[in-house]
Order: C-alpha cells, then sequence, then structure tokens
C-alpha cells in the first residue's frame, strides 16, 4: 500500500464517520495528511512525491491505531500530535487546553499598531484568557519591548503556557499568573489588554460534536449567553488600562449582542479574512470609568 492509497482511504473514513473539522484544517485530505506525515515521522513540508511512497506492515498498523483514536475515539489530531500551528509557531498542546485557532494571528501583525503610539511605545501587556500560551508568545514577539502578563484561572493551562513560553526562550518577558481574569495577579495598568476568552453559549457547548467537546469545557463556555467572562473583562479592563491604553476581545458568534450591550463604547472591529470580524478594540477613554478603584 502507498501513502496515497492510505489517504484516500482515510478520507472516506472521515466521511462515514462524519468527523467534525475546524480544529487544525479545514478538509478531512488536509487533516489526514498532516495526521500521517505525523506519525511515519515525515517532514510536514514534505514534496508530492512523499504519495507514492510504500508503507511497511508497521506503518499500516501504526496509521490503523492513529486514524482509531481520531475516528472512533475522536481525540482532536492536535492532542494525537501533541503540537498545534498558530502564526508559524509551534505550540505544545494537550487536554488542559484549547487548540490555538484564534483570529488575532491575523489581526495582530498588521491592523493593531495604528491604534498605538507605536509598538516600541508598548511596555505592558495582559494576554487574559491564555490557554496555550499561544497569544502571549505572539504578542511578547511583535511588542518586543514589552513585558506580558499571561492570565489563565487554569492551572493545567498555566503548566502548558509555561512548555510554550519557555520553547519560545520568552521566559524573560513572559509572566505567568493563575488569576480570574484581571481580579487577581499583578498590579499596575496595561498598555493593551487582549483576550480571546470562553464565549460560547453554554448550551452551543453541550450541542458541540465530540473532538470540540474534548476542549476543556473552561476553555469553551461564555455563560448562558457566551458573553458573561466578555461582559466582567470589559468592566475590569476600565480601571487597570492606561490612559491610552487598548481593549481588544474576540466574541466569536456574540457580536450583534455585544454591539447591542456595549455599542456606546465604539468598538471597532477588526477585518477577518473569513468575514466574521468578531474580534473588537475598545479604547481606555471609552470604557466606562464609574465604580472602579484602580490597582496600582
Ligand atoms: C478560548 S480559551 C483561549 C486560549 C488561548 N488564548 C487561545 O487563543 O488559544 C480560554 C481560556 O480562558 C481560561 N479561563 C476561563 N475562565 C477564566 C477566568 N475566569 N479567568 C481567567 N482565565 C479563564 C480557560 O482556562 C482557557 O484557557
Amino acid at each position: 500500500m502507498t501513502l496515497e492509497t492510505w489517504l484516500r482511504r482515510a478520507v472516506r473514513m472521515y466521511g462515514r464517520r462524519d468527523a467534525a473539522l475546524g480544529q487544525i484544517a479545514a478538509t478531512a485530505r488536509d487533516e489526514a495528511l498532516y495526521l500521517i506525515l505525523r506519525t511515519l515521522g515525515l517532514p510536514l513540508g514534505s514534496p508530492a512525491s512523499v504519495l507514492s511512497r510504500r508503507l511497511s506492515a508497521g506503518e499500516c498498523a501504526a496509521l490503523e491505531r492513529v486514524f482509531k483514536r481520531r475516528l472512533v475515539d475522536r481525540v482532536p489530531a492536535a492532542y494525537i500530535a501533541g503540537e498545534a500551528w498558530l502564526g508559524g509557531l509551534r505550540f505544545h498542546v494537550d487536554e488542559r487546553v484549547l487548540i490555538p485557532r484564534s483570529y488575532f494571528v491575523e489581526i495582530l501583525p498588521t491592523q493593531v499598531d495604528p491604534w498605538l503610539a507605536g509598538p516600541h511605545a508598548v511596555t505592558r501587556v495582559a494576554d487574559v484568557c491564555t490557554g496555550s500560551g499561544c497569544l502571549a508568545v505572539l504578542l511578547a514577539r511583535h511588542f518586543k519591548g514589552a513585558r506580558v502578563d499571561a492570565i489563565d484561572l487554569s492551572p493545567g493551562a498555566l503548566e502548558v503556557a509555561a512548555i510554550n513560553v519557555r520553547r519560545h526562550r520568552l521566559g524573560g518577558r513572559v509572566r505567568l499568573v493563575e488569576s480570574d481574569l484581571l481580579s487577581g495577579g499583578p498590579a499596575g495598568r496595561y498598555d493593551v489588554i487582549v483576550s480571546n476568552p470562553p464565549y460560547e453559549p453554554s448550551a452551543h457547548v453541550d450541542a458541540l460534536p465530540r473532538e470540540f467537546r474534548r476542549e476543556p469545557r473552561l476553555a469553551l463556555d461564555g455563560g448562558p449567553d457566551g458573553l458573561v467572562l466578555v461582559r466582567r473583562l470589559v468592566r475590569e479592563a476600565a480601571r487597570r488600562l492606561k490612559p491610552s491604553g487598548i481593549l481588544m476581545i474576540e466574541v466569536g458568534g456574540g457580536r450583534d449582542a455585544f454591539e447591542r450591550e456595549f455599542g456606546r463604547l465604539e468598538p471597532h472591529w477588526f477585518h477577518t479574512e473569513d468575514g466574521s470580524d468578531c474580534v473588537c478594540l475598545i479604547q481606555a477613554a471609552r470604557l466606562p470609568r464609574r465604580h472602579v478603584r484602580a490597582r496600582s
């Protein structure tokens, strides 16, 4: 059997088993090829000629085991491989964290700096709900003079984030903080607060395909309307941003509800390639400052 024969077989199995996609790849062929290359220890950038490679009996048996885990046990491909890619960077992932797929990866390189005095003016950044630490790493690489607080409520997620911060040699600038949003952790004000919080309405989480329900519920469940954490974060950010600071939040399908509730804060919605445009920016000057006591 060749690698291509196995690939075709795997794609048919994805169809028969009605596997859900969207965690690391949009098509069954892309995900299956990724898993085959990873299982056989071949480079992800292998040339097309790899498809004609003949497989040994041992390799076929290894692929059987991997695709059983993926398609019968419904383990996400990223957890099987123990890795995920975002912004061209490799991150360790396992069941303790959401598989990285945030829209911030497309926004950060080109759309954020115009809202700041300049990337070098940024000295303090918070990545609230950091999970695997993927956004904290991207932020530290973008704002090269900044210290980044990578905040999460889950000790397990912070253990994974620690692996990724070490792997990207950013231990000197990225600090891991266990805190309920911004309520605990270091004092002081930030230039930039970023968050990809849990934003699925609880009932949606219950109805997600099995491979998505393998991700931590704490990473997905945004309460009855999906906006419970978002609402709290807007309130808390008001007292934790410098006067010229910015808050950026990803809200998923909650954009219309967010607009109804927070439209008066004049959120700017960033453009995303798929048109969902579900990440917004709010300037500190527009955040409500009543009932707030500064931590300094
Ligand atoms: C959607 S995941 C985002 C992970 C990562 N930032 C990314 O983009 O891939 C949300 C994260 O928020 C964390 N979280 C949930 N509730 C929290 C809270 N009250 N305070 C801090 N972190 C929380 C979860 O543990 C999870 O790691």
